[in-house]
C-alpha cells in the first residue's frame, strides 16, 4: 500500500465524463482525504451528481483514474454500488417496503444474515440516525421530510461503509432540520471515522460541517480547500457563487 492510500481516501485523476457530444467531466482531478468531510459545490447542471455516480461506479467514464480506499474503479464497474454508503440526491426509498425493510435492503442483497441480526442491525442503524424502533413499521408515505432523509441515511449505514456519499442531503428540510441533520452527519463522521463525500447548495452546511470544500465549474474542480480559503478564491464562478447576495451575511461571520 503507497503513501497516498494511507493519505485519501478517493483519488480522482484527469477524469472525462461525457454523454453523447457533451462533456460534462473535463480531465477533474480531487482528492478526498481519509476521515474529512468534503463538500462539493457546482452550478446546477454542472456535473456533480454525475461526478459522484461516476466515482461510484455507476457512470462509465471517457478517461482517467479514480481509487476508492486504494482500490481502483473500473470503467464500467456496477457491482460496488451496493455496498457503499449512498444517499442519493433523488434518494426516495422503496415506497412499498417499510422503513425495516428498506435499512436491510442492502443486507438482503450483499450478504447472508438471519432474520434477528437482520432486524437488529437495522434498529441499531435508526437508533445512530435519531430515529426510534416504533418507526421500524412505518411505510415511507407516512414518513416527514426529515425522518425520510434519516431513513436513507440509515440505510446508507447498514453496510458500514467506511465513505458516506450525500447528494443534496439537506435539501428541502427547514433550516432547523438541516441543521440537525448536519449535526448527525458530523457526530457520525466523528463517532464511525468516515469520510464524507458531500454534494451541497447549503451555505450553512459548507460553513458548519464540511473540512473543505471542492468548487466544480467548466468541468474541472478550480478551487478547494477550508471555506475561509474559497471565499478568498479569483476563480469568477467561485466569487459569483459566494459572493452573491445570499451568501454576504454568512462571509461576514466568516471573517
Ligand atoms: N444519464 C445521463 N444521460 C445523459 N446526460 C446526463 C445523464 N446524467 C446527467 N446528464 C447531464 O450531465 C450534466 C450534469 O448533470 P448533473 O446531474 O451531474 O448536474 P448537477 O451538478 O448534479 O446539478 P444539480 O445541482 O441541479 O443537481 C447535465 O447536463 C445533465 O443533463
Ligand atoms: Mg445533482
Amino acid at each position: 500500500m503507497s503513501e497516498h492510500q494511507e493519505e485519501f481516501a478517493i483519488r480522482v485523476r484527469d477524469l472525462v465524463v461525457g454523454f453523447g457530444r457533451q462533456t460534462v467531466l473535463d480531465h477533474l482531478s480531487l482528492d478526498v482525504r481519509r476521515g474529512e468531510i468534503l463538500g462539493l459545490v457546482g452550478a446546477s447542471g454542472g456535473g456533480k451528481s454525475v461526478l459522484m455516480r461516476t466515482i461510484i461506479g455507476l457512470i462509465p467514464r471517457r478517461g482517467g483514474t479514480i481509487e476508492v480506499m486504494g482500490e481502483p474503479i473500473g470503467g464500467r464497474t456496477r457491482g460496488a454500488a451496493t455496498a457503499w454508503g449512498i444517499l442519493f440526491q433523488q434518494g426516495a426509498l422503496f415506497s412499498s417496503l417499510t422503513v425495516r425493510q428498506n435499512v436491510q435492503f442492502p443486507l438482503r442483497e450483499n450478504l447472508v444474515l438471519s432474520p434477528e441480526l437482520m432486524d437488529e442491525i437495522a434498529i441499531a442503524k435508526l437508533e445512530m440516525v435519531g430515529l426510534r424502533a416504533q418507526d421500524a413499521d412505518k411505510y415511507p408515505a407516512e414518513l416527514s421530510g426529515g425522518m425520510t432523509k434519516r431513513v436513507a441515511l440509515a440505510r446508507a449505514l447498514a453496510l458500514d461503509p467506511p465513505i458516506l456519499f450525500l447528494d443534496e442531503p439537506t435539501s428541502g428540510l427547514d433550516p432547523i432540520a438541516a441543521g440537525d441533520f448536519d449535526a448527525l452527519i458530523r457526530t457520525l463522521q466523528k463517532t464511525l471515522g468516515l469520510t464524507v463525500f458531500m454534494v451541497t447548495h447549503d451555505l450553512a452546511s459548507l460553513t458548519t460541517v464540511c473540512d473543505r470544500v471542492a468548487a466544480l465549474a467548466d468541468g474541472k474542480i478550480v478551487a478547494i480547500g477550508p471555506m475561509r480559503e474559497l471565499l478568498q478564491s479569483e476563480h469568477p464562478w467561485v466569487r459569483a457563487y459566494f459572493h452573491g447576495k445570499r451568501s454576504q451575511m454568512l462571509q461576514h461571520e466568516m471573517r
